[in-house]
């Protein structure tokens, strides 16, 4: 089984995320990221990782998943939100929306991270009534997220994709299915 990871990172989490996985499948895998990915045709699973942008999957991930026919696809992402919100779930399925449903999802991991410093001074000097003003609680989040990923996020993506991994065959087997995230 020949398995490709593209991710799309701007400040490195999502990366470090995709590096984690990547030990995962060792040389039974390339790695690269979303500017510099190949065509999925010549790989039996496609892994796509990406940054939630605006409650859904970055702009370049979003036109890569839409090149993407009749293959196992997992996703993965990061966020500055909590990964068991809402939001979280429906930044996934969003993205999964731009697969076509001659793929299969054979699963999915999100996780927080760090949200760039820049952006929360932006936050900051928005006034109250904004959707993404600086409030005390909106403050905590990030505070949280700045840890993120970290150890404990990269051995849960190792543990689920380990997973995903010993039962590839049996997802596989499937068959083509319409893509759901249920
Ligand atoms: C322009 C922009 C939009 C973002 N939109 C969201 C969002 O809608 N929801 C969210 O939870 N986090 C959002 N974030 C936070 C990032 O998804 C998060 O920090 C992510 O871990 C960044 O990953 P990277 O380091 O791989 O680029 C946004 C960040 C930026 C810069």
């Amino acid at each position: 089984m020949q398995t490709l990871i593209v991710y799309s990172s701007l400040t490195g989490n999502t990366k470090k995320v995709a590096e984690a996985i990547y030990k995962v499948f060792g040389e039974k895998a390339d790695l690269l990221p979303v500017e510099m990915a190949p065509a999925p045709t010549d790989y039996d699973f496609i892994i796509v990782g990406f940054w939630v942008d605006k409650g859904t999957a970055d702009k370049k991930t979003q036109e890569y998943l839409k090149i993407i026919q009749d293959k196992p696809v997992a996703l993965f992402a990061t966020l500055g939100a909590y990964p068991d919100s809402e939001h979280a779930a429906s930044s996934l399925k969003n993205a999964a929306a731009f697969l076509n449903s001659s793929n299969q999802l054979a699963g999915t991991f999100i996780c927080q991270g760090k949200i760039d410093p820049k952006l929360i001074e932006q936050f900051r000097n928005m006034p109250g009534n904004h959707p993404h003003a600086a409030t005390p609680e909106r403050m905590e989040r990030y505070k949280k997220a700045a840890s993120h990923p970290d150890a404990s996020d990269l051995n849960a993506a190792q543990a689920v994709f380990t997973d995903i991994k010993n039962n590839f065959d049996q997802i596989a087997r499937q068959g083509k299915g319409k893509v759901t995230t249920s």
